[in-house]
């Protein structure tokens, strides 16, 4: 490999330039043995964030990125396998039900997944509240489950994009996280070494979302979906709104509840949609199209799908699930339609209860979180119960109370306009 000096890279891009494939693929690869410092590595990445990255650079970045680990494959699965990722969002629990209802088609789902980190909450952490459930797979175990189940949601093991993990935590105390060139070479390293033919990206959009506004939400799928594509997998994107949390609970334990909820048929109207669109598209994308996902849904095939996904990784699909000690209930102060109710403050406020974790090494509370009692959009009266925050440990109710300081808006004279979640589409 040829060689070349950290320090000139970083310059090169500070003044603009494109790096060439030699160069990126030199840098990762010595970003991943440490011969490239965390510091220099760090002031590329905000060099990256200032003057942004061609589409051939970002390609460079991820095939640099997968290379830097293993990556598998299901050469042996008679099904075929589809995945979903997305961006991040407050009471996004919509993998939960999403891949035991794809899988009841017959389409694997093998999903290599991650914790939450700031307001945005894990699905791993979600389902460890469930009593006996394990996150940590064998690669054996792994390929067993989703041939004999075929649905697996399992932490990435640390062979799987290396440079992407060191990157994303320097990225997380830096300052670097929203590059569009970062967030995709990251999400789509991990998605392509993962193996899956087909993949649904659910880009989110709004304030609880990492793009606020649309256009770079657009922006970030169009990339991501045309990595996708130039390697080999068939890759689509949905743009979702994110500017009011999805669903009524938010917290981990409180998620699988309305997940199990939406399992048996019934659940909040907005995640029951989501996850019937995003399982379609999925299933389409798999070559899977004139099938009722909702029937699923309804006559309880994807609920045996997910008591035996989680069965097969030690849980107790009927146990009862984690409950926080402490209650707070937050009252409407008028009568009136609910107008606004921000995502990022609810999933801040959510997080401080103890949902949530600051450094990757903090504990999180199971049972905390929040519920609402009414969506934006919904007529509410005064004095009637508008959302109840949970935790263990009441002192927490203060800073989760700042949190959702103007977080609400509720109008008299107001029409409520019809939630839209399903903003744009963007087709490989
Ligand atoms: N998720 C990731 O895996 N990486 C990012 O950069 C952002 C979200």
């Amino acid at each position: 490999m040829a060689e070349f000096a950290a320090v000139e890279l970083i310059m090169q891009k500070r003044e603009k330039g494109e790096l060439s494939t030699a160069e990126i693929n030199w840098l990762i690869a010595n970003y991943t043995t440490g011969a490239v410092a965390d510091e220099q590595m760090s002031a590329m990445a905000m060099a990256i964030l200032l003057n942004g990255m061609s589409r051939r650079e970002i390609k460079d970045l991820t095939m640099a990125m997968i290379a830097s680990g293993e990556t598998l494959d299901y050469a042996g699965l008679a099904a075929p396998t589809s995945d979903k990722h997305s961006t991040g969002g407050v009471g996004d629990k919509i993998t939960l039900p999403l891949a035991p209802l794809v899988a009841a088609f017959g389409v694997a789902v093998p999903q290599l997944s991650g914790r939450g980190l700031g307001h945005t909450g894990g699905t791993l952490d979600k389902l460890e509240s469930i009593k006996g459930w394990r996150a940590a797979l064998s690669n054996a175990e792994f390929h067993k489950q989703l041939a004999e189940v075929g649905a697996v949601i399992c932490a990435a093991g640390a062979g799987l994009a290396p440079a992407d993990k060191k990157l994303y935590a320097l990225r997380d105390v830096t300052g670097t996280v929203e590059a569009i060139p970062l967030i995709a070479s990251s999400i789509m390293s991990k998605k392509i070494a993962e193996g899956t033919s087909s993949l649904v990206l659910d880009v989110k959009v709004g304030s609880g979302a990492f793009m606020k506004n649309i256009d770079r939400a657009r922006e970030l799928a169009r990339v991501m979906v045309q990595l996708g594509q130039d390697a080999g997998v068939n890759t689509s994107a949905l743009l979702t709104d994110m500017s009011t949390p999805l669903g009524l609970e938010i917290g981990n334990a409180l998620e699988v509840k309305e997940s199990v909820e939406v399992l048996a048929g019934g659940g909040p109207a907005d995640v029951v949609e989501l996850t019937v669109e995003l399982a379609r598209e999925m299933l389409r994308l798999a070559g899977k199209v004139d099938v009722d996902v909702a029937a699923a849904l309804k006559d309880g095939r994807a609920m045996d799908k997910w008591r035996q996904m989680i069965s097969a990784q030690g849980g107790d699909p009927d146990a009862e699930l984690p409950t926080a000690r402490e209650h707070h209930v937050v009252l409407s102060p008028a009568d009136g339609v609910i107008t606004e109710l921000d995502a990022l403050q609810v999933g801040t406020a959510s997080w401080r209860l103890g949902a949530g974790r600051a450094r990757k090494e903090d504990p999180i509370q199971f049972g905390a979180g929040i519920t609402l009692h009414a969506q934006l959009g919904e007529k509410v009266r005064a004095g009637q119960p508008l959302m109840t925050l949970h935790t263990d440990e009441a002192v927490r109710f203060e800073r989760a109370m700042e949190a959702l300081d103007g977080s609400f808006k509720i109008e008299a004279a107001a029409i409520a306009a019809p939630r839209k979640i399903l903003l744009d589409r963007i087709d490989g």
